[in-house]
């Protein structure tokens, strides 16, 4: 069998989540391969909250396995939390023992590295990812197997610390002696031990000789990916496509249909480029309407129009068959909706994404506004303007829209 992947393909908060929970009960196993506690979705059901930053949405489905992958960073304290929420886990949730550890001393190293840079902060979740993703590249980092054996990851930590003093003291940074970190260490080895195994056995098998279908996660967004993402302004993983296969030990042939997740417009946190920012009105009713609030920091998303340049671009990068385009009921009451369809730079018109965004200006389409999209079931439903503006996008972005969400709830959902 092949593996199912979907990947957000704007600046994260696409939602993802509505759709990987729908999806969640059709495959066997779910499976996050990148990113750490920054990610977050909330979803519903039946009226109860659920809010994920580890776990993978299949947690929601009693019969799926979840698997946290070996390209995620692992915060204990923040996966322990999250698991409260959820009885019997056992045999249903498996961590990588190749997947690196990302304590406390990263967040602390991430926010004060934030404070340092002023306005030019990346504006992270201050998680610890870029630090942890930094430990394991310097090959310093510390992997989630080791949690086996406290006393020897202790005497490894405490090693690290003496080796990094100096840089923990010109950051303000206090460090725990080696007694309270024995105790922290334990206290996660004796939440986490059972879930720790060889994931990459696991995908495998489920891949090979159980016939089992398997659904990739992705975390954050395709403009937010380390090498392909606005740069330095992004994240410290491989978000795209192919970081599935790194961070879970599957190869490119593994995976079969690749879904894009779109919302209607765009969304950004943090800092950096957003060419279809909208700084006026219309932004902040996006927002308005939208609740575009973080789920991981409650912090106010900025907002903007649909990008049909960046999502080209991002649809030719992870390979998506289909988009699927969120939040459309979103644009409901404008008097007019708006996609950008091209970028002006140093006076040119271009319809592809220079490497730096800084500088280009946004050229739009518009079309007129419309009122009745929410909780549509079917393309017939929708107001002729939002239908000729799904035909636009798919048009420039050369992707096929294949599904369509008009409200948060589960059925409120065009499947084309
Ligand atoms: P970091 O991942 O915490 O290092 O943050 C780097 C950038 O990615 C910042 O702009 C964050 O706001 C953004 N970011 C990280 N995770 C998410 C996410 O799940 N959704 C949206 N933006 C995110």
């Amino acid at each position: 069998m092949k593996a199912d992947l979907i990947v957000g393909i704007q600046w994260g908060d696409e939602g993802k989540g509505k759709i990987v929970d729908r999806l969640a009960k059709e495959y066997d196993m779910v499976c996050r391969s990148q990113g750490g506690h920054n990610a977050g979705h909330t979803i519903w059901v039946d009226g109860v909250k659920f809010a994920l930053h580890l776990i993978p949405s299949g947690v929601l489905n009693p019969k799926a396995i979840n698997v946290v992958g070996n390209g995620v960073v692992l915060s204990p304290e923040s996966i322990i939390k999250e698991m409260t929420q959820f009885e019997g886990l056992e045999g249903r949730l498996f961590i990588s023992d190749k997947a690196h550890l990302n304590l406390k001393y990263h967040s602390l190293i991430d926010q004060a590295r934030e404070k340092l840079k002023g306005d030019k902060a990346i504006g992270t979740t201050g998680k610890g990812i870029g630090p942890a993703y930094s430990d394991k590249i310097n090959r310093v980092g510390m992997r989630v197997g080791e949690l086996l054996d406290p006393v020897k990851l202790c005497a490894s930590i405490m090693e690290y610390f003496a080796q990094n003093r100096e840089i923990f003291d010109v950051l303000a940074i206090e460090t725990p002696n080696a007694a309270e970190l024995l105790v922290e260490l334990e206290g996660y080895k004796e939440k986490l031990a059972p879930f720790i195994t060889d994931t990459t056995q696991m995908v495998w098998r489920a891949l090979d000789s159980e016939n089992k279908r398997v659904l990739l996660e992705g975390a954050q967004g395709t403009m937010l990916d380390i090498d392909h993402g606005t740069y330095p302004y992004v994240t410290s993983s491989s978000t795209v496509s192919a970081g599935a296969c790194t961070g879970l030990g599957i190869n490119p042939k593994d995976i079969g249909k690749v879904t894009g997740i779109v919302k209607a417009y765009c969304t950004r946190v943090g800092n950096g480029p957003f060419p279809s920012e909208d700084l006026g009105e219309d932004g902040a009713r996006l927002g308005k309407q939208g609740h575009e609030f973080g789920t991981t920091t409650g912090r106010a998303r900025r907002c903007g129009w649909f990008d049909a340049i960046a999502t080209k671009y991002a649809s030719r990068l992870n390979g998506c068959d289909e988009l699927a385009l969120m939040k459309l009921d979103v644009l409901d009451g404008f008097a007019e909706v708006k996609v950008c369809v091209a970028y002006e730079l140093d006076g040119k018109e271009i319809d592809y994404l220079p490497s730096n965004l800084e500088d280009v200006k946004p050229i739009y389409k518009s079309f007129p506004g419309w009122t009745n999209s929410v909780g549509a079931r079917s393309l017939e439903e929708l107001p002729q303007a939002a239908r000729d503006y799904i035909k636009t996008i798919e048009e420039i972005t050369k992707t096929k829209v294949g599904i369509i969400s008009t409200s948060p709830e589960r059925e409120d959902t065009i499947i084309l």
